[in-house]
């Protein structure tokens, strides 16, 4: 059998579906308190008065902490300054701090705190922000990069497409909302936490409260889902240790579902002006993409949508143009596909757009203007495979049957509609460490300090170790999620594989020779005096290639020589030079709507879409994981939409009733396939990464198929009903 790529089932399954897993709000330890923030009620103020009397008399509360009696934070900064000052900078903000033996009594008694604000003037009109917005980057590239000439391109262009596309302010809502528990041991401090990266709560906790990096120890097993909110340091992480501090016990900190909306991140909305030119036999002569996004005040924050531009098809003019917009909001972050989700929106609906201009399939302009070099740096892809996406796609889906006219297609009363897009997302990695450790048991232990957000880190693991070692997946422990195994970094970006893969791949390779060198120097193996090359291992036991039969269990062989540990801690950094190869992802996605022209209701019946990611490393994962991603690109193209009171920045939708994902009715059906080339130039698996490319293309292909049923361009997402009717 061939572990790597095998349709493994995730080795923590029973463990999750039992409820064995255990995630960062189920430890419990003596003595534990419970904390629950009390969070502002206005978007811009300062706090002028807080009344704690009726609070801190209620039954079992242990402390109110506010502004006024906050510990001081020595090495906070931005949003971790929190009850640091008496500023507001935005509605739902943390503002202070109840502690209570039971969390019923922490509750209640934060209903008692009187916070009298002295109201500012608040930012919350998005447009009205542009003539102050300014540039920004994201993860450290510019927003603003051109290449070409825009506006001779524009001239010679023979056909335009000009217009605004829109997207709204999402909160990420996984299952389990943040938490963590915090315990100090002198200066010492253990966190549980719910997060995406381990080492980066450790680090900055460390800096925040003025200790070592090694006094902080932060554990994180399971993860219920991230998607980019779990990513970064949020106040209740900073609330959760300082209460722990000032009560000197353990404290538990549970986010409430309303406070998932505004303390820790969403995604911003856009505004994206999109100026497409092409010759009338369709070949792109210039692209202008300007976005604005929104930020906060204390903080910015870029939803990079135009980066998707710079890749995406060969065009020798390309302008690309970030403006950030601060508002009286809490900081965006990154959430599945940041930047990339929205900004594929906006311009593969812009090429559908340009293929109606043209009266050309829009796959035949995709394919017109396909490009095997990054059309920025004109250096080659290290992989780019999205014709063949594109053909098995287009196949699959039955595309060559598609009348192009709007309105053409009907099923009774429903008006079909068929659409395309084109998905990408990049390649990329970083640095990381695993241990590998042949255990005296037969077993083997795997280590990372990773995190399983539920993308099946875990399992890729044990399948990585399993695929040297010629080792059952079965005798593989898999461990992660916890500081004290070596550094990982965050479980984002879709570079987890990428990373985490290597460096076990390299760890147990290390191990391998070790232990092959201890069986040809033991006096007593029955592979004695052989050379390194004819010696082999497999199925738990060393053995001499020539002569099979002439083996034993590696746990004999370990245990004769006094049960030393055989183990290695690799450590691996991103191979690829990117001044020599892009790196991206492809894919192609295919959808067919139904359209009540009554009710403007639309229904996905069925996407099928086939991407370039790399090796697949788990075929049912990565079947998951863009499965997954799909689900939320029908969800950004017809649902979620934060609603913002526009008087006083309070989102009136901050529940899971009113906040609409897809459930399965929404769905339909949905048929995924991966070309499945190894891309062996990023990292030594050739896996570039699948968590996030599902989500890019799936907004714009399902956009482009309502124009086609309907006849009706709606460039305001979400599409929900009362805009197509
Ligand atoms: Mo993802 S939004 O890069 O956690």
């Amino acid at each position: 059998m061939n572990v790597i790529g095998a349709p493994l089932s995730r080795v923590d399954a029973t463990q999750k579906v039992t409820g064995k897993a255990k995630y960062s709000a189920e430890f419990k330890t003596p003595k534990l308190a419970y904390a629950v923030m009390v969070t502002s009620t206005v978007p811009s103020a300062q706090i002028f008065n807080m009344d704690k009397n009726d609070a801190e008399r209620a039954t079992g509360v242990i402390a109110v902490i506010t502004p006024e009696d906050a510990l001081k934070l020595p090495g906070a900064e931005s949003r971790l300054t929190v009850l640091q000052d008496a500023q507001v900078h935005y509605n739902n903000q943390p503002i202070a701090i109840v502690v209570a033996e039971q969390l019923h009594q922490a509750q209640y008694a934060a209903t008692l705190l009187k916070i009298q604000y002295q109201d500012e003037p608040a930012k919350l009109d998005f447009i009205a922000g542009f003539p102050a917005s300014y540039p920004g980057s994201h993860t450290g590239i510019p927003g603003d990069m051109s290449f070409g000439d825009v506006e001779s391109g524009m001239r010679t262009a023979e056909v335009k497409v000009d217009q605004i596309y829109t997207t709204p302010i999402q909160h990420h809502n996984p299952m389990e909302p943040h938490a963590t528990m915090a315990q100090w041991d002198g200066d010492h401090l253990t966190i549980h936490d719910a997060t995406q990266h381990i080492s980066g709560v450790q680090k900055t906790l460390a800096k925040t409260f003025g200790v070592p990096n090694e006094n902080v120890h932060v554990i994180s097993w399971f993860v219920g889902g991230g998607f980019g909110c779990k990513g970064e340091v949020w106040s209740h992480v900073v609330l959760a240790a300082m209460a722990a501090r000032q009560v000197n016990r353990p404290v538990k900190l549970v986010v409430e579902r309303p406070q998932m909306f505004g303390p820790v991140g969403a995604r911003p909305q856009t505004y994206q002006h999109l100026t497409v030119g092409a010759t009338r036999d369709g070949k792109l002569t210039a692209i202008r993409h300007e976005v604005h996004a929104h930020t906060s005040m204390i903080e910015d924050y870029l939803e990079s949508s135009a980066f998707p531009t710079r890749v995406m098809y060969s065009c020798p003019n390309v302008a690309t143009i970030h403006r950030l917009v601060q508002l009286n909001m809490g900081t965006p972050t990154y959430m599945r596909a940041p930047g990339v989700a929205t900004g594929t929106y906006a311009v593969e609906v812009a090429m559908d757009e340009l293929a109606y201009e043209l009266k050309m399939d829009p796959l035949q302009l995709r394919l017109l203007n396909y490009t095997d070099v990054d059309p920025h740096t004109k250096i080659p892809f290290t992989e780019k495979h999205l014709r063949e996406c594109y053909t098995q796609g287009a196949e699959r889906f039955g595309w060559s049957k598609r009348n192009h006219e709007p309105r053409s297609m009907r099923d009774g009363s429903q008006l079909i509609g068929w659409g395309m897009a084109t998905e990408t997302y990049p390649g990329k990695n970083l640095p990381a460490g695993a241990l590998v450790r042949l255990q005296p048991n037969g077993r083997v232990l795997v280590a990372s300090g990773s995190q399983e957000i539920g993308t099946g880190m875990y399992t890729v693991m044990t399948q990585v170790a399993a695929d040297v070692l010629g080792m059952s997946p079965s005798l593989i422990d898999a461990r992660l999620g916890d500081t004290d195994y070596p550094e990982a970094p965050i479980s984002a970006g879709s570079m987890s594989t990428a990373s985490v893969g290597p460096a076990v791949q390299q760890a147990a390779i290390q191990v391998r020779q070790k232990l092959l060198q201890m069986a040809i120097g033991d006096a007593h193996s029955p592979i004695y005096g052989a050379r390194l090359e004819e010696a082999d291992f497999k199925d738990g036991k060393v053995f001499l290639k020539s002569a099979p039969g002439k083996s034993e269990p590696y746990s004999t062989l370990i245990d004769r020589n006094g049960n030393p540990a055989v183990e290695a801690i690799a450590k691996v950094k991103p191979q690829l030079n990117q001044k020599e190869f892009s790196c991206h992802s492809f894919g192609a996605i295919f959808a067919e709507v139904a359209v009540d022209p009554d009710l403007g209701m639309v229904r996905t019946r069925r996407i099928v879409a086939v991407y370039d990611v790399g090796k697949v490393i788990n075929q049912k994962l990565a079947h998951s994981q863009f499965t997954g991603g799909i689900v939320w690109g029908v969800s950004l193209a017809l649902q979620e939409d934060t609603a913002v009171d526009p008087r006083n920045g309070r989102i009136m939708n901050a529940n899971l009733a009113d906040y609409h994902v897809p459930v399965n009715a929404d769905i339909g059906e949905i048929d995924v396939a991966a070309i499945d080339i190894p891309d062996p130039k990023l990292d030594s698996l050739g896996a570039r990464g699948i968590g996030e490319i599902g989500i890019t293309g799936t907004g714009a292909a399902v956009a482009n198929a309502v124009f086609h049923a309907t006849g009706k361009r709606v460039r305001d997402l979400p599409i929900t009903p009362d805009k197509l009717v």
